[in-house]
């Protein structure tokens, strides 16, 4: 018999990447849900969803994500990303299975200056961090085995992201502005999907150990970029003419505030699951690519050891 995998927020960027990534796990099997087949914030409808489907691991790729709109609907973003947290890593705990979830660099925001561990000191400065935090303490309360990947600026075809905004400002505008002062690494939704993906296939084949998945582990793509340098390389990739200009964070008013430093150390990682990360320009140039937009030849090989 397969393994059956839950996987919530199915059409979000994380959970659209890996429902088009799961043919190629054919020894697993999978269950996708959205919100309206499975809204994790109704404890019974997940405890009934849980008792109906012999579940071998669930993936919470659901979440509350908007940053500045949390701000005003906190109610929300913790129904989501803490209440909803608890009823699945229960209903998980309960059946003795794993529970992988995700987090954001943004819990960190501690002003180290220097590649984010997963030991650092934890200073959340926004409503949506807040809870995300939260979400990982409540996680690891209930289902102390929990995995927890924290990762930071997620892209992908899918939904609503920094690459799409670029994109659609350049076919409205001919010059962009766009923060210098913040640092980190864009995340490619479906390298962070391959990832646990390939984490899952080792644990069910018996090559990873259970007690190995249980922990926190900052994941995002290699090297290092500011947002200025994301929206260029976007623009160069894509063979756009749209000029972009580099302003500071005070600049660009947001309703939460962001950090200027949140590049991730990806050691825990690596060591513990001994799996490459890709560098966020490969990345970047293989999700155009399958977008169909890139447009200029690939020139630079990056090496995969910034953090
Ligand atoms: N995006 C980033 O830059 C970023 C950075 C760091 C960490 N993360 C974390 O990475 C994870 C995945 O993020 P993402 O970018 O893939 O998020 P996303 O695109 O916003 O997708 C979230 C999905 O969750 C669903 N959802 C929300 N409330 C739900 C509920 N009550 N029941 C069931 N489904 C619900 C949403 O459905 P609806 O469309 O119906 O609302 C949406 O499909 C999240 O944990 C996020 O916090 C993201």
């Amino acid at each position: 018999m397969k393994p059956l995998i839950l996987i919530t927020g199915a059409y979000g960027q994380l959970g659209q990447s890996f429902q088009e990534l799961a043919v190629q796990y054919d020894e697993m099997s999978f269950l996708f849900t959205s919100r309206a087949q499975l809204d994790i914030t109704d404890e019974h409808t997940v405890t009934n969803f849980f008792q109906k489907h012999q579940l071998h691991a669930c993936i919470n790729a659901a979440a509350y994500t908007a940053v500045d709109l949390a701000e005003q609907e906190a109610d929300k973003a913790l129904q989501t990303n803490v209440t909803a947290v608890y009823h699945l890593a229960k209903a998980a705990a309960q059946r003795r299975i794993p529970f992988i979830h995700f987090s954001t660099d943004y819990v960190y925001h501690n002003e180290l200056n220097r590649p984010l561990r997963e030991t650092d000191p934890l200073l959340p400065r926004s409503v949506y961090a807040r809870t995300k935090l939260k979400g990982e303490q409540m996680a690891q309360q209930v289902h102390p085995a929990s995995t927890i990947f924290r990762t930071s600026w997620v892209y992908s075809r899918h939904g609503h992201n920094f690459l799409k905004t670029m994109l659609r400002l350049a076919q409205e505008r001919s010059q962009l502005q766009v923060v210098y002062d913040q640092v980190g690494a864009p995340t490619w939704a479906q390298d962070l999907a391959q990832a646990i993906l390939d984490i899952l296939r080792a644990f069910f084949s018996g090559q990873l150990s259970g007690r190995y998945l249980s922990g926190i582990f900052n994941y995002a793509n290699e090297g290092v970029s500011s947002w200025y340098d994301f929206a260029k390389a976007i623009f160069k990739l894509t063979g756009s003419s749209c000029q972009v200009l580099p302003i500071r964070s005070e600049q660009y008013h947001t309703a939460a505030p962001r950090p200027h430093y949140s590049l991730l150390d990806k050691s825990r990682f690596r060591k513990t699951f001994q799996l490459d990360i890709p560098h966020w320009h490969d990345s970047l140039e293989r999700c155009l690519s399958e977008m169909e937009l890139h447009r200029t030849p690939t020139s630079t090989n990056h090496s995969n050891n910034n953090s």
